[in-house]
């Protein structure tokens, strides 16, 4: 077959067979077709589209093109993963929650670029941690403890790394059937049986209108019930970051003060819903209520906490950050950002925040940079909220008194303020499950 005949078919608007749709796979992860030819045709994806045939093949070839994982765990691996958000630490407060409940979590994890964080880079910042483990190690810790989170250990859907690199210069990412297959591939070849979607709405978030964002949830859905995996989709919001702490060491510490019970707020609440989806779709708790009830009570019992700690310990790290969270790294200039104005706070530019914590050190702009655990922004006020004029908007948690300073003015441009009362937006918007969509 030749692969120009592919890049025609898909120009034509015509439906690929699964025979084209694995030699496109394949070549991508080969290097036998070149970028310019794969790049055509993730053009003409984009333009096209694809029925829910052609990207439920291309989901299953591209998981094949690398090593496919079916991990011994004691029960039904069940993931969660995120579209992308900022101060978005859902991953440290769920995954031993649903351990304490006798879920099973295997979480391979990224690290972060762009404007938001990755959950490998935060674990690191805890003295010790260990995110690169042998297989059999971290299996073994998921069997024994009920989770773990390490990066990716062998090569996992390598045509997505090459596909997705060409899509990111080629304007090509918001195309839902290669989302949809990008993502889903990665999870299908790490063993997980059961997934939860967290599919971020809202600024900066990888779809611009609800519209679209709705069926990329149900794409991902569909092809996940095709392939006999639970998957659940859970819209959530994305208009202000989840939690209060942006950047590594800041973003564990809230992780831990939730699990302690001295927290709570948005992160909290978002990470018990996805939480309960996940016992779901593991079949450990029969429906959403009685999972929640579960969670709750595991929150409130410790059973949490202690459940971190353990990963921590099985995962090389000083689990006595859980008790003593000035153990993480501290950064040396602590400053408020004081509003100039007074308002009700009406509009956040989540991305812009987390570029400005980027820009401080806590994420990275190219794959060399190194990542400072210690920085971040806190931000003190919430969507809604009246703010007095010189009441303190964020803390600053820099490395420089200058970096602080650039800071400050970035996250008082990322802030719009009303002089009449503001509404919060809702936090979670839909459900959508094999038995269809749940407005909330
Ligand atoms: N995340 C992915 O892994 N792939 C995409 O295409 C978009 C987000
Ligand atoms: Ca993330």
């Amino acid at each position: 077959m030749d692969f120009l005949s592919v890049i025609t078919a898909k120009k034509l608007g015509q439906e690929l067979s699964a025979d084209q749709i694995g030699l496109f796979a394949r070549g991508a992860a080969d290097g036998s077709i070149p970028d310019y030819q794969l790049a055509s045709l993730l053009m003409a994806i984009r333009l096209n589209g694809m029925t829910p045939r052609e990207t439920n093949d291309l989901t299953m070839a591209m998981a094949r093109t690398g090593d496919m994982l079916s991990p011994e765990v004691g029960g039904i691996p069940v993931d969660k993963h995120s579209t992308g958000g900022v101060g978005d630490t859902t991953t440290l407060v769920l995954a031993p929650l649903v351990a304490a409940c006798g879920g099973k979590v295997l979480k391979m994890s990224g690290r972060g670029l762009g404007h938001t964080g990755g959950t490998i880079d935060k674990l690191e910042s805890i003295p010790g941690m260990r995110v690169s483990l042998p297989e059999e190690k971290f299996v073994g810790i998921v069997r024994d403890i009920g989770c773990a989170v390490v990066g990716q250990s062998r090569e996992l859907a390598p045509a997505d790394k090459r596909l997705y690199a060409l899509r990111d210069v080629t304007s090509t990412v918001d195309s839902i059937p290669l989302i949809a297959s990008s993502i889903l591939s990665k999870k299908f070849a790490s063993g997980a049986r059961a997934i939860v979607l967290d599919v971020k709405f809202g600024s900066g978030a990888i779809m611009d209108t609800m519209d679209k964002t709705l069926a990329l949830a149900q794409a991902m859905v569909d092809i996940g019930t095709l392939a006999g995996r639970q998957v659940i989709a859970v819209i959530s919001s994305m208009e202000e970051p989840l939690g209060t702490h942006i950047g590594n060491a800041l973003e564990v510490k809230e992780a831990i003060d939730i699990l302690s019970g001295r927290a709570g707020g948005d992160l909290k609440e978002v990470s018990l819903f996805l939480g309960a989806q996940m016992l779901v779709a593991s079949k450990v708790c029969p429906d959403e209520q009685s999972a929640l009830a579960r969670l709750a009570e595991a929150l409130e019992s410790g059973a949490g906490l202690r459940k971190l700690k353990e990963m921590i310990r099985a995962q090389g790290g000083d689990d006595r950050v859980c008790d003593d969270v000035s153990l993480l790294p501290q950064a040396p200039f602590i400053v408020p950002v004081p509003a100039d104005r007074g308002g009700y706070l009406a509009r956040m530019d989540t991305a812009a925040l987390g570029n400005a914590a980027q820009a401080m050190g806590a994420g990275r702009r190219t794959k060399e940079d190194v990542i400072d655990p210690a920085v971040g922004i806190v931000m003190n006020k919430r969507l809604g909220d009246r703010v007095s004029p010189g009441e303190a908007l964020a803390t600053l948690h820099a490395r420089t008194e200058e970096s602080a300073g650039l800071a400050a003015d970035a996250v008082k441009r990322a802030l719009s303020f009303s002089d009449a009362p503001a509404e919060k937006p809702k936090l979670v918007y839909a459900v959508i499950t094999r038995d269809g969509i749940r407005k909330l």
